[in-house]
This record gives C-alpha cells, structure tokens and sequence, in this order.
C-alpha cells in the first residue's frame, strides 16, 4: 500500500465569500502540507494539535514539510477519546500556546479525528478572539463530515458539544493515506456519513457507492479519492448555501434522529457514531416507506448499501418508553414534535414534523427490536 503517491489531486472550494477555503485531497501528501499551510494562513509558526499515536504515525511527515516552508512548529497531544474534548484539554492548550508565545499571527493545525478537529478548531476560535486554523483530517468521518463547516466545540460534563463556535478553518488538507492506520471499524463508521450524504441529496452517487464502497473501504485509492472528493463537496455545498445550519443542513440529520437516541441510551460506549446513524438510517428509510413518503424498494437499497459496508442495522434491545425518553431530549425537537428527515427516494430527502411516538410507532418497533435478538451495537 505504502509508496508511491497518487499523483491526482482534487479540490473542492467551499464558497463561503472571503471566507472560501480550499478542500485539498490527495494520497500520499501529507509532507506538501506545509507550503500551502503557510500560503493559506500567513502564518510563520504554526501549533500542530494531535493524539499521541496520531502524532507519532502521521506527525513527522507534516511536520517536516511545515518546516521545509519555512514554518516554526510546535506541537501539542491531547490524550486520545472523547471524554478529552473539554475544557480542560482546552486549557491545556492556551497554556501550550502562552509558552510558544503564539501571537494573532500564530496558526493552530489540527491532525486527527473528529475530536481533534473539534477541540483544535474550539480553542482557534477562542486563543485571542480567533487565530487561523487548519483541519488536516485522519479518519473518514473527519474527512468527509466534521472538518468541513466551521462548527468547532468541547463537551461539557452535562452534555456533548454545549460550549461551541462557527469558526471556519482556512484550509483542509487530506492525505487519504493516513487512514491505513485506522481500524476498518472506524473507517466502516465514517463511510456511514458518506451513504448518509449520497442517500439525502445525490443518487448518482448513490449508485456509485453501490460499485465503488467496498473497494473504497478497502483503501483502493482509484475508488477511494473520487468517493472522498464527492461526499466533501455535497457537504461544502450544504455548508455554503446555509452556514448557520437554518435549513438545508437540517438533511443532514438523516439517521441522527434515532442515532443519537441509541448513542445515548448506550451511554456513548460500544457503539461508533456512524453505527449508530447506520441504524437510525436504515430506520428512517423503514418510514419513510410506511408513511408513503418514498417509493418501495428505496428502504431496501439503504440498507443493502450499509451491509455491504459492514455496518449495523438492527437496534439495540432497549424498552420502546427509553427510545421515547430518549428521542424526547434531542435538541432538535420543536414542541412536542421533531423535525424528522425522511427519503423521498433515494437522492431526495425532506422534513416531517412527527412525534416520538410516530418516528417509532409500536408494532413496527416490536417487530424490529426483539429481546435476545442481537442489537446493533458491537462491544
Ligand atoms: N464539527 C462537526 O461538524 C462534527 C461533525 C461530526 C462529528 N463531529 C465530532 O467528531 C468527533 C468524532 O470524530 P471521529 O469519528 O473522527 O473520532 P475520533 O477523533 O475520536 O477518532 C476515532 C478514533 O480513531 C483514532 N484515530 C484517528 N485517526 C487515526 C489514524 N489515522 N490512525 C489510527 N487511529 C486514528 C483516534 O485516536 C480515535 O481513537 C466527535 O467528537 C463528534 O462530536 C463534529
Ligand atoms: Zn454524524
């Protein structure tokens, strides 16, 4: 696998006015990082925050090419796990940034996952009101979802990203061969946003997805790269056409709804965020049938899609009133109904007002959620 790179470079621009910023994918690039860091930025030291087995893999190729450009580098580790996204980790960091002596000038790069990127980009937006920030992301999910958009934050001990900001980096720069060291589990978990993006809003690439998910999950890069370059750009033009997450970025809900009710009810342990979504999913698209919404046949594609990426689709075995409870404390609820996403087919996807009680009405959660039956979740 390891060699020569994929010479094949793609952009996506993600058109925000004078806030654009470029999407760099590629395999193999992580050493020219550094070049267009310092172009991007106008920085001439940059704080690199990462993981310690992150940094250890992945950290002396980007460093080397930041300093070849003539960039002084310093370099931060928070402990790896989400319990790390915090205030604490945060204050770890300023305190790092106060003894480099980073200034306004002083770019901050994060080379990670999700948890990375989100607590990188939360200090970025707070160190001295908002210094330059750099995604260069390291599992799928980061690639094609978390580092593209601008929402950066830290989890409170009351709740998952609570404290927060938009803060839109400057660049994301991604070597999609930094996934070789992700475990298949996690890159199955990211893949699960890419059929969420292809399900919502493009069924071409939906049906590519059909072809090309296995190989890609595979780290075929001839299969991989053109499947990172399509889900990064449906998500930079949702991003672009609406910013603050007002409407068209409601789709992108899709399978978060339940998802987030059996992350929940799991206590965040067992279960990846893109499993959980991957059931939610293959729920949503179950009602979006009965409810007439989507023509038959669309629910089954999903679904076979999901399998064929290794991913679960049955709940897990919890009381339907838990699931009720559950639904009843997501955020996105308005009243007492939520603004469920459901398929139109596959490629189009809408909102219907519905209650907890119609995202999962008895006899159909009965017939899906079956005591001593496997739940979705994997320990
Ligand atoms: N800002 C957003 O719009 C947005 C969107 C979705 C998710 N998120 C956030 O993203 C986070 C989840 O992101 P994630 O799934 O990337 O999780 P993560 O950052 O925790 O990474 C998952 C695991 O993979 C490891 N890892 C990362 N890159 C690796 C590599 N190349 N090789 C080997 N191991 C590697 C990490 O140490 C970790 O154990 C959550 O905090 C979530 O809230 C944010
Ligand atoms: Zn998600």
């Amino acid at each position: 696998m390891r060699g020569a790179s994929v010479s094949e470079r793609r952009r996506v621009t993600v058109a925000l006015g004078e806030r654009s910023y470029p999407i760099e994918i590629g395999a193999g690039t992580l050493r020219d990082a550094g070049g267009a860091i310092a172009e991007r930025t106008g920085a001439s030291r940059v704080v690199v925050v990462t993981e310690p087995a992150i940094g250890r893999r992945h950290g002396p190729a980007l460093l080397r090419g930041m300093k070849a450009a003539g960039l002084s580098v310093a370099r931060i580790e928070v402990p790896r796990g989400e319990t790390h996204k915090s205030l604490r980790q945060a204050s770890r960091i300023y305190e790092a940034l106060l003894r480099a002596g980073a200034d306004r000038s002083t770019a901050i790069v994060a080379l990670g996952g999700g948890k990375v990127g989100d607590l990188a980009g939360f200090v970025a937006a707070t160190w001295l009101r908002g210094v330059p920030f750099v995604q260069v992301p390291t599992t799928l999910l980061a690639m094609v979802d978390s580092s593209i958009g601008g929402k950066v934050a830290v989890n409170l001990p009351q709740g998952k990203n609570l404290a927060g900001a938009f803060h839109q980096p400057r660049l994301v720069w991604i070597d999609a061969r930094t996934l070789e060291t992700l475990a298949a589990r996690e890159r199955a978990a990211g893949m699960a946003e890419i059929v969420k993006a292809a399900a919502i809003l493009d069924a071409d690439f939906f049906a590519r997805l059909e072809r090309d998910a296995g190989r890609a999950l595979a780290l075929e890069m001839d299969a991989l790269l053109p499947v990172i370059a399509r889900a990064c750009a449906i998500k930079a033009d949702v991003v672009a056409r609406d910013e603050r997450e007002t409407g068209l970025r409601m789709l992108l809900n899709f399978g978060h709804t339940v998802g987030h009710a059996i992350e929940a009810l799991q206590r965040y342990r067992g279960i990846l965020h893109g499993e959980a979504v991957a059931i939610g999913m293959v729920w949503a698209g179950r009602r979006s049938e009965e409810l007439g919404l989507a023509p038959g046949g669309t629910a089954a594609r999903l679904r076979d899609l999901l399998a064929r990426c290794a991913l679960p689709a049955a709940p897990p075995v919890f009381e339907r009133r838990a699931y009720l409870a559950a639904l009843r404390v997501d955020k996105k609820r308005t009243d007492a109904r939520i603004r469920y996403v459901v398929l139109r087919g596959i490629g189009k996807a809408d909102t219907v007002p519905l209650t907890p009680e119609q995202i999962l009405p008895a006899a159909a959660f009965r017939e899906a959620v079956r005591p001593g039956r496997r739940g979705g979740g994997r320990e």
